[in-house]
């Protein structure tokens, strides 16, 4: 099972992410995909040159003292080896202080201008998207444009490109922390509290989000796959989405139908246009067309789902998601039911 995990971003990669601006740019704030994130990198650097030239220059002030008093030893032993401040040391003490000075103004007025840039984004227009932090995974809602309604998905955030989507916050539970650190910055979901987040992605491709606040025993299995689309790929996958699911065809995965539908699965997950409606787990209305299982934890394939849903507690131990006690034969129909709702 651990074979098929999928690896998070490497924590051993500082100076090849410093290098290439991240561990293939997948997860990293060090190569901004969206103008939030490109604000904060800028502040990044800029805090990594003000307070680089300062360690410059007390590395430099220590090796002269060092240096100093080492050929006064030895031109003259006997003498102490401090002497009394000077006219040059007081002024040297002051050229000291206005450069700290200088340095945090640059600081504050570099951070106020990059959070006041991060507030104030093209609102007008934005997608209304809704995500809610469970223990260990995101419940994903879409305004629908058509009809007003929410489509409901989970785990996998599509974003347009170039536009802003305004995400609304909350959790189920406990505190966590939704952060794509290539698109913005990272804000709580909280209990009983709606915090808004701001997106606007400016490169396409597929991105890593990650829960950013420690919320249980499965927080790193709380990953969160992002893809930024089009304008045309957004909007036809977004009508995908709004469409309830198909019925299968083939007999195996009829037989994973009545089994997903009438069992225990559909306890705790609905698929629109079927008998499930469970509310406690992920929609799985287009399942099979998302990128992984369990949140980030399996790539998506017959045999993650079939591991998944016999041995969760395998997988992820402490998961909420009760084993499914299933035949071989079954197991593999279910996985086929699942597999085929693209
Ligand atoms: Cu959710 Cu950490």
């Amino acid at each position: 099972m651990t074979s098929g995990r999928r690896r998070a971003a490497l924590p051993f990669c500082l100076v090849p992410l410093l290098a290439t601006g991240g561990c293939g740019g997948f997860q990293s704030p060090l190569a901004p995909a969206g103008e939030q994130a490109a604000s904060i990198h800028s502040l990044f650097w800029l805090m990594m040159a003000v307070c680089g030239f300062m360690y410059v220059l007390v590395l430099a002030g220590l090796g002269v003292a060092v240096v100093r008093a080492w050929r006064r030893r030895g031109a003259s032993p006997g003498e102490p080896s401090i002497t009394p401040p000077d006219e040059g040391l007081n002024r040297g003490l002051l050229a000291w202080a206005g450069l700290i000075v200088v340095g945090l103004t640059v600081l504050i007025v570099g951070s106020f201008w990059v959070e006041r840039t991060i507030a104030s984004a093209r609102a007008r227009d934005a997608l209304e998207v809704r995500v809610t932090g469970h223990q260990w995974w995101w419940r994903i809602q879409y305004r629908d444009p058509a009809t007003g309604g929410w489509i409901e998905t989970a785990n996998e955030l599509h974003l347009p490109l170039g536009r802003t989507t305004r995400v609304s916050l909350g959790a189920s539970d406990v505190i966590h922390s939704f952060w794509i650190p290539n698109v913005a910055q990272k804000l709580d979901l909280i209990p009983g509290r709606i915090n808004t987040i701001d997106l606007t992605p400016t490169r396409a491709g597929w991105f890593r989000g990650q829960c950013a606040e420690f919320c249980g025993v499965q927080h790193a299995h709380m990953a969160l796959d992002v893809k930024i689309d089009t304008a045309q790929e957004f909007n036809s996958w977004l009508a995908s989405q709004a469409r309830p699911a198909a019925r299968p065809a083939d007999p195996a995965a009829s037989r994973g139908f009545q089994l997903v539908t009438e069992g225990q699965c559909a306890m705790c997950h609905a698929i629109r246009g079927t008998p499930a409606r469970g509310r406690a787990g992920p929609d799985l209305t287009h399942f099979g067309a998302r990128r992984s299982v369990a949140a980030g934890t399996l790539t998506m394939s017959r045999g993650a789902i079939q591991g998944w849903i016999t041995q969760p507690q395998a997988v992820k131990p402490g998961t909420m998601m009760p084993p499914v006690a299933l035949s071989p034969a079954d197991a593999d129909a279910a996985s086929r039911y699942l597999m085929g709702l693209k």
